[in-house]
């Protein structure tokens, strides 16, 4: 009988004085590659895709195919801009869930294959799990939260409410039921006229606008779960009604439009944050995702420190939208940890936190 050989590369001597993690990200439309000594960022590339901007989103086929026309250049760049010979690796960490199969498929190939050819361990990673442990990342600049806390993971393909607590027990309170909160961002400015990706147009606007000009109503949904869908058509039909009033209507209130979707949106972010808080007693939030960017919500969070007593946290932003480098940190926690994978492993499109 024949065997499918599936070794697990494990140090004899795990070497706890220079461990350099090479970490990869490809389970949308950036390419990203990093390398880290213990929690330390030695170099974070990414390549992001520009070819999605005409389509208006990310087309799947063409996320895969940029991934592997990158993928070599990204990681070469990764370990040079390091400083670190591939040979001083000490294991290989990916993503393996969730994301787009066709994209996790490029990173993993490359990660299983080089951890085969260099003979190193091999690290899977869930991309949502790392968005929060990003926060573990050295970074002189921003604080670390302690054991539990709420991550909120805000991204173009994820809204989530996480009680953490510790590196690998999670726990999900709260996801959206269907489009995510980065998604109603970009598909509002769309119907505004605005290009891909559209969220931080909308930011920029709002600065300008009165948050109160246009009031919508707000999705009704049960415990800590979201939902956006129903926005996204409150403001088609709104639209819709205003320009047969007046043609001009956008061009005329573009500024009081931003600031009214986004307030709506950090508050529908609020609310649920809120209730987080009084559910679990845990009143110490740290964010991520693209969409941590938003400038109301940031400000959303300092306020609440000063209202409610909250200690928030949001990671550098390179830390927030998609990277390597978060994946990273979690290969280093899991590296401590031998938490190695076989390298039979596959890529996983639905792969939930603890699952
Ligand atoms: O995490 P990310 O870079 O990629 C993933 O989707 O995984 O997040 C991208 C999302 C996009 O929807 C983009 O419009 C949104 O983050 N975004 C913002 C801002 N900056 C980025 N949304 C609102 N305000 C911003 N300042
Ligand atoms: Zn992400």
């Amino acid at each position: 009988m024949f065997y499918l050989c599936t070794p697990i590369f494990i140090p004899n001597l795990l070497n706890e004085d220079n461990i350099f993690i090479l970490a990869i990200e490809s389970s949308c439309d950036d390419t990203s590659a990093a390398v880290l000594s213990h929690r330390k960022v030695l170099s974070n590339v990414v390549a992001t895709q520009q070819i999605h901007e005409e389509y208006g989103g990310v087309v799947p086929e063409l996320a895969s195919r940029a991934h592997q026309q990158n993928i070599v250049p990204v990681v070469h760049q990764a370990l040079s801009k390091a400083n670190i010979d591939k040979k001083q690796l000490s294991a290989i960490a990916f993503t393996r869930g969730p994301g787009l199969m066709g994209s996790l498929l490029v990173g993993t190939s490359f990660a299983k294959s080089l951890s085969l050819g260099l003979q190193i361990p091999l690290i899977e990673v869930n991309h949502m799990q790392a968005h929060i442990l990003a926060h573990f990342i050295e970074d002189e600049a921003t604080k670390t939260p302690q054991f539990p806390f709420l991550g909120m993971t805000i991204s173009g393909g994820h809204t989530q409410i996480v009680l953490v607590k510790d590196y690998f027990d999670m726990e999900i309170l709260g996801e959206s039921l269907d489009d995510a909160v980065g998604e109603a961002f970009d598909k509002s400015a769309k119907l505004l006229g605005l290009p891909y990706p559209g969220g931080p147009l909308i930011d920029k606007n709002a600065q300008l606008g009165n948050p109160k000009a246009f009031p919508f109503t707000k999705p009704r949904v049960d415990g800590l779960n979201f939902s956006f869908s129903g926005l996204k058509t409150a403001i088609l039909y709104f639209i819709q009604r205003e320009i047969k009033k007046n043609p001009d209507f956008i061009h005329e209130n573009l500024n009081d439009i931003c600031a009214s979707i986004q307030c709506t949106i950090v508050e529908i972010l609020m609310d649920k944050l809120k209730k987080a808080v009084k559910q679990t007693g845990v009143s110490q939030v740290a964010i991520g995702g693209g969409v941590s960017a938003n400038s109301g919500i940031r400000k959303a969070l300092k306020n609440a420190e000063v209202s409610h007593g909250w200690r928030t946290y949001v990671p550098k932003f390179e830390y927030c939208t998609d990277n390597a480098a978060m994946i990273g940190i979690v290969g280093y926690l899991k590296f401590k940890e031998k938490q190695f994978s076989a390298s039979s492993i596959t890529a996983k499109a639905r792969y939930t936190i603890g699952s």
